[in-house]
């Protein structure tokens, strides 16, 4: 016998869930009977068809005739069933169940893949040489990128109006002229004010490095760009002599570049650094033969170097008495030190035959993926 909607004339949850349990277990046997698309059809529709389905039966002969007292309940009860005929007569489809589970899950298919971050080149090269130093013993300092004017040059020993400031390309900060010229603020365009920051912070010993991005108005072009890094080295002590700062970088060159490399001094000009001198590696593309890389010279320019200027040690000492008057840790008579400075979008054009500093930012993933 097929099922009809029986007439409800006891409303109560227990006739409601006798009547429910009939409905359920009819629906249930007419599934079981499909066989077919046709055969689901006709269950469908005589199920769910607007006029005259069992659905709508429901709804007109419970819901509708239920009295007053019962409506709330009666149409909660008849929604929940409603909503369970639907997807069970959906579910009825021939191979529905199986073509649902595949939708949502293809085991098959291979993962998302997340891509891993990884570290910049300019980054990767700045903690290679970061490494290199703290193997023989140098720590690492930092200080901000926008700078005084003394820090930047005054205890630099450039003094105001000198012309070797004039080399430094500096990029100011507006609205400063109120304030006396050492407060004034730039953005820092060398690394070299961290070594102030530290030998005001610490007593010698000192070896520290100190890596950071330096800005320059500069137009860019395949060699220069505004922003670019730097790591300064420093070291004080007593008895440090030229022959450290050689043997040091030396060594910081074949650790960079390989054991083949060799380096030469040729002397130079920095206010900081007495003597002063720019460090020139061999060059590594065609082994000091000369080539284009090296403007036929076999010589490729690299740092920029010296013995710290007692003046630097003058200017330190005197911030340092500020704080105790008798300060005398910065005696040039009793230590001496030898400072560096690189660049290091430089370093890595070297190292990765990179002919455009422009690729570092721009972002381009196929240029970034190269170094992950
Ligand atoms: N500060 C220099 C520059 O950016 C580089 C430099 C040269 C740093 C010699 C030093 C040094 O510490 O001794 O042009």
């Amino acid at each position: 016998m097929p099922y009809t909607v029986p007439k409800l004339d006891d409303y109560s949850p227990e006739a409601l869930d006798r009547a429910i349990a009939g409905l359920r277990s009819a629906l249930e046997q007419e599934v079981a009977g499909v066989k077919s698309e046709a055969d689901h059809e006709a269950l469908r529709i005589r199920w769910r068809a607007r006029t005259n389905g069992i659905l709508t039966q429901i709804n007109d002969s419970w819901l509708k005739a239920a009295p007053k007292e019962a409506k709330r309940d009666v149409g909660q009860r008849v929604n929940e069933l409603k909503t369970w005929v639907e997807e069970r007569v959906e579910s009825a489809k021939p191979g529905a169940a199986s073509a649902s589970v595949t939708d949502k899950l293809d085991i098959t298919l291979p993962g998302i893949r997340r891509p891993l971050g990884a570290e910049h080149p300019v980054v990767k090269t700045t903690n290679e040489i970061i490494g290199i130093f703290a193997k023989m013993g140098y720590s690492v300092e930092t200080g901000p990128e926008i700078e005084t004017d003394y820090y930047n040059f005054e205890s630099m020993n450039f003094p105001p109006n000198h012309p070797a400031r004039d080399t430094q390309d500096t990029i100011f900060i507006a609205g400063q002229e109120s304030k006396p010229q050492r407060d004034r603020l730039l953005l820092r365009t060398h690394t070299s004010p961290v070594q102030t920051r530290a030998m005001e912070k610490h007593r010698p010993p000192i070896r520290v490095v100190a890596p950071g991005k330096v800005h320059r108005s500069d137009t860019p072009d395949a060699s220069h760009s505004p922003i670019f890094h730097q790591v300064e080295g420093l070291a004080v002590d007593t008895n440090i002599t030229f022959s450290d700062l050689k043997g040091t970088l030396d060594h910081a060159m074949k650790e960079l570049f390989g054991s083949d490399v060799k380096t030469r001094f040729f002397p130079s000009f920095f206010p900081f650094t007495e003597p002063s001198a720019d460090v020139q590696i061999s060059c590594i593309f065609c082994g000091g033969k000369g080539c284009r890389k090296c403007k036929h010279s076999g010589w490729i320019e690299l740092l920029g170097c010296g013995m710290v200027d007692p003046a630097v040690f003058a200017a330190v000492t005197q911030e340092r008495r500020k704080l105790n008057p008798s300060d005398d840790a910065y005696n040039p008579e009793k230590i001496t030190g030898f400072a560096f400075g690189m660049g290091v979008e430089r370093i890595a054009m070297i190292q990765h035959g990179i002919s455009d500093i422009g690729h570092f930012y721009s972002g381009d993933m196929r240029f970034l993926e190269q170094f992950a």
